[in-house]
Formats: structure tokens, sequence, C-alpha cells
């Protein structure tokens, strides 16, 4: 080894030793006789003191030194000059008095600073990736990844789980996103897939009597991008045989349980954590992933509203359309010039995402004002006592009133919530809220397509109690799917699957798969079913957005070595490339649009 000691852990108890780092220099700082260097490795960083009349070869190589050079140092560990500690770093209470530096390598200087926090153009740091991963707070990242994963591993080992890997070159079946597709050279014309998931495998292994499986398994999705999405993202993909929806939710909710105990410095801020059905979470949120750090839940008060002598309550009432009520806690208590424009602001969101306005009422803090608000008059006191009730508002409250078709409101809902959060700072940054949502609808409507799509995959098992309305009412029919989701995020997703041909086949009918479709597509699985398929079921948490969540970062390119860009492009190594004509003849494909 170039080195004894790592740049992390000498402390006052090796005072007197002789020691060796190597590493990259994080700061130099020349005060003639003495040079003094911060050296850096993956461990921390440790002083290194140079005197020119001890040691005038080493001096004069680190005067040369600038950041990012790369040296190894020999000498002696001894504490610092008291008073000269430095309470900072882990290291601050020695440095090594150097005898001999070799200069291991030089560093041109880099793009941006490596040493201290900076904000950079996300465009360079992409391009000059392995200068980016050298950032005291990317390597805390990935080795934060390295940890969860490494705790995964063990946690399902010991409960009997096998980890098995599964084909990258898979095939062309719809699962949801746009698919990655790879050419074959050996068959003309014939494309091979990236898979969405194995869930497909992951099936067929439960039919191959494997029983507990889990893969750390790279996914492939050719989807527009966003912070909490990548092309090329990882899962921990699990499968089970003989179980039924709580022993997973169990399985499940213990895993991340001990993840962020154990792991993490976040709080769980929910234990055990709550269950809410779809229909629920969509009224009160209006999303199926909401952030539960904070509340701010949509309250139905349509029967209310629809007595108040407001026109557009009265009519909307009438039509069908709910009217809901967000109490934000205190927003009521500025001026009346600040209200005026913190409800423009907010009402500005509500016709962004598709309302016609938004009502409001302002709660005085004594009783002796009057409520605030141009739709206060259109409610009796008697009204407004009882809508003070059921949203348990209290004096200084804004009111927001949402009417409108039930998408809209959702949208709506969802928008102000995660808008007045970030300006109120309600989500304790400290905090994780994990929440299970159950009772999906097994199929949605498919207005482009007329037909039906599935929730979550063509292989999730219809809850049994509400098989009769399959063929009636297929959209009230719920399935057995159940999303973990954490902070705003959906984190897992997974099901019982049908273990049973024939209801298979059916769920591919009532999708738009015919019988010939569904046997060229999915025959494989088709087939496996009729050889003994254990009832079995699983789930897909997300390793990306859970370690980016327990990092406390905003995006999935934080916890990834090398992501991909917001535009699907590798800024490193300049991927997608053109190739050769040579390559696209071999491979059978003429490519009609070029661009540069
Ligand atoms: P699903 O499609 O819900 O389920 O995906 C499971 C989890 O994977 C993560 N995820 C992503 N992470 C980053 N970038 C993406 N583009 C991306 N897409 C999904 C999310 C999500 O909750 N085969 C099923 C699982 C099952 O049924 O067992 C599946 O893939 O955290």
């Amino acid at each position: 080894m170039l080195k004894t000691h790592t740049c992390g852990e000498l402390r006052a108890q090796h005072d007197g030793q002789s020691a060796t780092l190597a590493g990259w220099v994080n700061r130099r700082r020349d005060q003639g006789g003495l040079i003094f260097l911060d050296l850096r490795d993956r461990w921390g960083i440790m002083q290194v003191v140079i005197d020119k009349d001890s040691a005038p070869v080493a001096h004069q190589i680190a005067s040369d030194a600038r950041n990012e050079y790369v040296l190894q140092v020999k000498g002696m560990v001894r504490r610092r000059p008291a008073g000269t500690e430095n309470t900072e770093l882990e290291t601050g209470e020695v440095e090594l008095f150097a005898h001999e530096i070799k200069l291991l390598n030089a560093s041109r200087t880099p793009p941006f600073y490596i040493n201290k926090e900076d904000k950079i153009d996300e465009i360079v740091r992409m391009q000059y990736r392995y200068l980016d991963l050298r950032r005291p707070r990317m390597q805390k990242n990935i080795v934060t990844r390295h940890r969860i994963i490494k705790f995964i591993r063990d946690y399902l080992d010991v409960r009997g789980f096998v980890e098995i890997e599964t084909p990258i070159l898979f095939k062309s079946t719809p699962e949801g996103a746009r698919e990655y597709l790879v050419p074959s050279r050996v068959h003309a014309g014939k494309f091979f897939a990236l898979p969405q998931s194995p869930q497909q495998f992951k099936q067929l292994l439960m039919v191959a009597g494997y029983e507990r499986y889990f893969q750390i398994a790279r996914c492939f999705r050719d989807e527009d991008q966003r912070g909490d999405r990548q092309p090329e993202f990882t899962q921990l993909d699990m499968e089970l045989s003989f179980v039924e929806r709580e022993d997973i939710l169990q399985l499940i909710e213990g895993l991340m349980t001990a993840i962020v105990e154990q792991i993490s410095d976040k709080q769980l801020l929910f234990k055990p954590f709550p269950r809410i059905p779809f229909r629920e979470i969509m009224e009160k949120y209006g999303s199926d992933k909401p952030d539960l750090r904070y509340d701010l839940a949509a309250v139905d008060i349509s029967d209310l509203a629809g007595k108040s002598a407001f026109p557009i309550f009265q009519s909307n009432v009438a039509e069908g359309k709910p009217v809901k009520v967000i109490r934000v806690p205190g927003a009521g208590k500025v001026s009346g010039t600040q209200l005026r424009k913190d409800t423009a602001e907010l009402e500005q969101i509500a016709r962004a995402n598709g309302a016609k306005g938004l009502a409001w009422m302002a709660l005085p803090e004594n009783e002796a004002e009057e409520v605030k608000g141009p739709i206060s008059k259109y409610f009796t006191v008697d009204q407004k006592l009882e809508l003070v009730e059921r949203v348990a508002a209290m004096p200084g409250d804004l009111l927001l009133f949402l009417s409108d078709a039930r998408k809209v409101v959702y949208a709506v809902t969802d928008a102000l919530r995660r808008h007045l959060a970030a300006q109120l700072n309600l989500a304790d940054p400290n905090q994780v809220a994990f929440a299970w949502v159950i009772d999906f609808p097994l199929v949605e409507w498919n207005e482009e397509e007329k037909r039906w799509d599935p929730s979550h995959h063509l292989f999730t098992s219809p809850n049994l109690e509400d098989l009769h309305l399959l063929d009636t009412d297929p959209g009230k029919v719920r399935s057995l799917q159940y999303d973990l989701i954490c902070n705003g995020y959906e984190m897992a997703g997974g099901s019982i699957r049908i273990h049973d041909r024939a209801l298979q086949e059916k769920i591919m009918l009532l999708i738009g798969q015919d019988r010939e479709k569904a046997q060229r597509l999915f025959g494989h699985i088709l087939e496996a079913f009729e050889y003994g398929v254990p009832p079995h079921g699983g789930i897909a948490p997300g390793i990306d957005r859970l370690v980016m969540v327990l990092a406390g970062e905003p995006n999935l390119r934080e916890v990834i070595a090398f992501p991909k860009t917001q535009q699907a492009t590798d800024a490193m190594v300049r991927a997608p490339s053109l190739v050769t004509p040579k390559q696209l003849e071999e491979l059978h494909i003429s490519v009609i649009e070029y661009e540069e």
C-alpha cells in the first residue's frame, strides 16, 4: 500500500507515530518557511505541515503543488500546538509533520471547486462527473447508497431470499412505458428490448420454485425525464410465493423501518405506516403520492356549500361537482394588502391547474372582527360556524374553497398543497413519512384509446371480493396493488399477481389484448401458468428514490454515480452517439433522419 493510514483516521492517540498518507491536495497555505497542505482522501482530510529547514526537498514539492495534485506524504503525527486545533475536522487535533513528499501526479485546474460547496452548472458537473464525484457531498451519497444496498442484501439473505440475475436483453412487451430497443445482428429486422423491470422473469422464478427472490435490478424506461425519474434506474425487485398482501406489506415495512433507523439520520414520522385507500387519498390530497409530513387536506363540504347563497357552489353541487376546503393554518394573519396578494397568487396556481377561480375566507384573529373574503357574505353566521367546526379552523386561518369537476379539484389540491408547503416550510427535512396506498382500481378508462388500461400492470390480481364486477362494472373492481409512498414520492409499487391462466386471459381481453396478441406477447407466461404456478406476489422499491430521500437530496442525479442528464444523455461519454455506416449495415438498419 502507498499509505499506512487514511486521511480521516489520525487522532491525538497517534501522537508521535510515523505515518504515510496519500491523497489529493484539498488546500494549500504557503507561509514561506512553512507550508500547510490539507490532504484529502475518501475518508477525510488531514493537515500536513512542511518545514523548509528540516525537509527542503519536500518543501519544494509542496510549494509547486496545487489543488488536486496527488501526493504521498511520509511523516510524524503530532498534536497541533494548543489553540490551533480545528474542531471542524475529525483529525483536527493533530497534523502530519512531513519528512518526505512524493508527487504521484499533477492535475490541471479543475473546472469547479472540489473543496467547497458551490453552485455549479449541472451540465459541467455531468461532463466532469469524475471530478464532481470527488466532492465530499457526492462521496457521502454514493457511500450511503452502498450501505443501503448492503443492508438490504443482508436483511433479505437471513430471511431466506435468493438474489438472482435476470436478462437485460429481453423482449418487447407492453408494460407501461416506452422501451429501449436493441437491434439483433444475427436476426435481421428483429429486436431485443431492455427490461422496464424484471416483472415477467420474477414471476417465472416463482413458477420455477424459488419462493423468495430478490435482485438489485437495473431497469430501463424511455420516458420523459423528471427529477425523480431516470431512463436507467435501479429497483430492489422482489417476488414471493405462498403469500398474501399482508405478508409483503409487513416485510417491506420492517425493511424500510430498519434502513431508516439504522442507516440514516432521518426520523420515521409514522410507525406503523398508515394504510390509505386510493379513493380516500385522492379525495384528501388530490394525489396518490402526497407528502404526508404536513396535513393541508381537502375537506369535502359539498352539502354545506350547496346550501349557501353562493351561486357557483349551488350550481356545482347540483351538477354533482364537489366543494372542498383546504385550511391553511395562520395564513390569514396578514395585512389586507398582503392577503389579497397571497390569495391572488394561490388563485393563479388554481387556474394554471384548470380551475376557473379560487374562493377564500380569512378567519379573524379576534371575535369582534368580520370574516374576510368575497364569498363570506353568501354564508350565514350559522353556516360559517359549522364550516369552522368541520375543518377544525382556528382564528387567523385561511380557508381555500375548491369547486370543479373532481379531476380538476384533485389537480388543484395537489398543486396548492405543494406550493403552500414550500412557501410555509411545512415539510421537515429530517422526517420521512411512509404510507401504504391500497385498494387501487384494477383498470382505468383510457379516453383516447377508448379502452381499459391496467392501473399497475396486467399481472395484478383483482381483489377477489370484486370479481363479480369484472363483466358489469370493471372500473369499480379494486386490485391487490399496493404502493409505498414517502415524502411526496412513489417509493415502491407491487401487487399480488394473478396465478390462474383463465383469469389472466380474461384480464388481457378486458384491456384489449385478444387471444392471438396475448399469446404472441405473453405466451411464455401463459404457458408457464399451466405447470403448477404457486400463488405469488411482489413489489419493487426504487433504490434511487430511497437513497435520494434518505440522503436529503432533491433529485436522483445526486445519488447515481453516472446518471443521465435531463435530456436523457450521458454528457461525459457523450452518448447517445452516431455509429458508422458499417455498424448500421451489420444491424440491417438504415437511418432516415440524422440529428447532429
Ligand atoms: P413500478 O413501475 O411501480 O413497478 O416501479 C417500481 C418503483 O420503481 C421506481 N421507478 C423509478 N425510479 C427512477 N426512475 C424511473 N424512471 C422510475 N420508474 C419507476 C419507483 C417505483 O415505485 N414490476 C413492477 C413492480 C412489481 O409489481 O413488483 C414495477 O416496476 O420507486
